[in-house]
């Protein structure tokens, strides 16, 4: 909206209007024109005309009311007096045009910014031969849980209808855009953290240098991660990169005690559906895909193993192990709860078979030559590879088999064993949460589901609550020191322009306090109480899974005849439709839910913005997302699925 500021014409009145400015400003209001009184002996209006036309605005002045008259009736007159010649002046006449062609331009810019886009944008994930300028949606702003959307397409089909319509649409962020999203759009805190470290530091260059907000977010990091492993934070500015930089620790370390040679293929061990980013070397960790397979220097570098998932399907939670597995682990095994999934502990019978395959399949492929350098692994979600839910206890007895692990400790005694050795086993363990880590699960990391300790954790995303680009890779002491020598291109000789910007890591520490909060609030107790429903074993130690998404909701969900299976946890709610052509992707089948979900909705009413990956459609909030807020969301697509 545009916005008039009324200024102070007082003694002291440049600095406070000034102030009041730039708080409006750092808040996302476009101050269009700043009006105040015409006084002579500050003169603060010709000050303040000529620093905001610098920025833009106009400003005007008006002469003050008259003074106060004893009598009301006199008074009543005086001010009507000069009401009506201040509302005939000229000053105001031009602030009142300009402030109308201001509002006129801006509606005239967001209906041409889609097209306009179509010259200018080449769009990330988009074929843009199905690309126009009715289907690219111009975000005006966004605020909270919702962006303000328009669509060239709902205002030509609302034009058609009588009544009068709103330009803008409100719409749920599903995606929390890209999963960045944690403590809502245009979060003041965050913006005003933004803003001071702005102020205090700009951009300093990292290299042989620190300063406080990295300091602090890489000791809360290795605090709160909680691993005895973990020592060392290495800046970069994304999930891939970050990622880019585990695979290079990792190999190194891996090379450097195995003997290996650049002439040896080095390989990763991983699973099927990984994704670990965009750049050349996270593309090479995942098996060829859509999204690498046409890219011209892609060479999938490791073996990756097909895997259990867990889903809930007619109300009836399940371990599905793929067809491939049923003879080494068994079929489909049903469950009373969630929580009883991740009771590793008392499903000592899948422990034995999965680490029989398990370690079985290590000895195969290491017989067929094959090095491994890392262990990558997504703990408990695969996103992008379509929002898959690995079987907890199958990602664990993984790192348990690369490590080692006698398969008959109980995993309490197998902990206590790993955290006295800090030093890696059989081969590095990469756990990539740059999407499942910092509360996105409903906990502070997702390694904690698996009770077991990664030697390198990348996170991003929710790093920064949703403001900026910026990652960290943690990686144990026994990781670092494989880079010390007295030779300088032993080094990890990797960096970037922005590496530790001072911004970003001033708004991750504002974000993790904030979410540590938030984590401890009533809302979320209300949400852990909505899926504790069992007592479990005798020394459980793993922590409850539970979700926002209400229990009824996904249980629902699950019934419904048009979907395959459903889960939820921590933010995270995926269903997967039913597709007759075959899932993966390719398939269409949850384009038509996405689309009713964004253009169903009246106009002015929220709607739904979300995201699919193939035949699945996932759901996805902010921390700071209301127990009502999501009620609506979950109303709104239980109507959308009868459809
Ligand atoms: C698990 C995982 N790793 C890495 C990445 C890459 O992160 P970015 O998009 O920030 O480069 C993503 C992105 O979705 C991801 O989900």
């Amino acid at each position: 909206m545009p916005t008039f500021l009324v200024g102070d014409h007082r003694l002291g009145g440049i600095g406070s209007t000034i102030s009041a400015w730039e708080s409006l400003h750092i808040r996302g209001y476009n101050v269009q024109s700043v009006g105040l009184f015409a006084e002579g002996r500050y003169e603060n209006a010709a000050y303040l005309k000529d620093y905001f036309a610098e920025r833009n605005i106009s400003s005007f002045s008006i002469p003050p009311p008259p003074d106060p008259v004893a009598d009301p009736r006199e008074d009543v007159k005086a001010m009507s007096s000069y009401y009506d010649d201040a509302s005939i002046s000229n000053e105001v006449d031009t602030f009142v045009d300009s402030f109308m062609q201001a509002h006129d331009k801006r509606i005239e810019d967001l209906r041409s910014m889609p097209k306009q886009a179509t010259e200018a944008i080449w769009h990330p994930f988009m074929q843009h031969s199905e690309r126009n300028e009715n289907n690219v949606v111009a975000m005006e702003s966004a605020y909270g849980d919702y962006f303000q959307t328009y669509t060239k397409q709902k205002e030509s089909s609302q034009a058609s209808g009588e009544a009068e319509t709103a330009l803008l649409q409100p719409a749920f962020d599903a995606s929390a855009s890209w999963w960045t999203q944690g403590l809502g759009h245009g979060n003041p805190q965050l913006a005003l953290t933004a803003a001071h470290a702005a102020g205090k530091y700009g951009h300093v260059m990292f290299a042989g240098a620190v300063h406080e907000p990295a300091l602090t977010l890489a000791q809360t990091l290795i605090q709160r991660m909680d691993n005895p492993r973990l020592s060392k934070v290495f800046y970069t500015d994304n999930g891939s990169t970050g990622m880019e930089v585990a695979v290079k620790m990792a190999l190194r370390a891996a090379s450097k005690r195995n003997g290996w040679s650049p002439e040896d293929n080095v390989e990763i061990l991983g699973l099927i559906g990984s994704y670990h980013g965009d750049t050349m070397g996270t593309m090479d960790c995942s098996e060829p895909s859509i999204f690498n397979k046409k890219v011209e220097w892609y060479q999938g570098r490791g073996h990756w193993l097909d895997f259990p998932q867990v889903k809930l399907r007619d109300g009836q939670w399940i371990v599905e192990p793929p067809k491939s597995l049923h003879k080494a682990v068994g079929k489909t095994r049903t469950f009373n709860s969630l929580e009883e999934i991740f009771d590793l502990e008392a499903r000592r019978a899948d422990w034995g078979r999965y680490r029989s395959y398990l370690d079985a399949e290590l000895w195969h492929l290491r017989q067929q030559g094959h090095k491994f350098g890392a262990l990558i692994m997504e703990p408990v979600i695969l996103g992008a590879g379509g929002m898959m839910f690995a079987d907890p206890l199958f990602q664990r007895c993984l790192v348990d088999a690369v490590r080692g692990i006698d398969p008959n400790m109980d995993s309490a005694r197998a902990m206590d064993a790993q955290g006295a050795d800090k030093d890696w086993q059989g081969m590095p363990v990469i756990f990539d949460e740059v999407f499942t880590g910092l509360y996105r699960l409903g906990r502070f990391d997702a390694a904690g589901f698996l009770g077991t300790d990664p030697d390198i954790v990348v996170n991003a995303k929710l790093l920064t609550g949703g403001l900026l680009p910026l990652c960290t890779t943690t990686a144990s002491e026994a990781i670092f020191e494989a880079f010390l020598s007295a030779d300088k291109s032993d080094a990890l000789l990797h960096g970037h322009s922005y590496t530790a910007h001072a911004i970003g890591c001033s708004v991750a520490n504002e974000s993790l306090s904030t979410m540590a909060s938030i984590s401890q609030s009533d809302d979320w107790e209300g949400f852990r109480k909505d899926w504790t429903t069992s007592v479990l074993t005798d020394g459980h130690t793993n922590p409850t899974p539970w979700s926002m998404w209400s229990k009824s909701f996904v249980e629902t969900v699950s019934r419904r005849p048009n979907v395959e299976s459903v889960f939820a946890i921590g933010s995270v709610f995926a269903m997967s439709l039913k597709d007759p052509a075959g899932s993966g992707y390719a398939s269409t089948a949850a384009t038509g839910l996405r689309d009713r979900l964004f253009t169903g909705g009246q106009s002015g009413e929220p709607v739904i913005h979300s995201r699919v990956l193939g035949n699945v459609l996932y759901l996805m909030g902010a921390m700071t997302c209301t127990p009502e807020t999501l009620k609506g969301v979950e109303e709104t697509v239980l109507r959308a699925l009868d459809v």
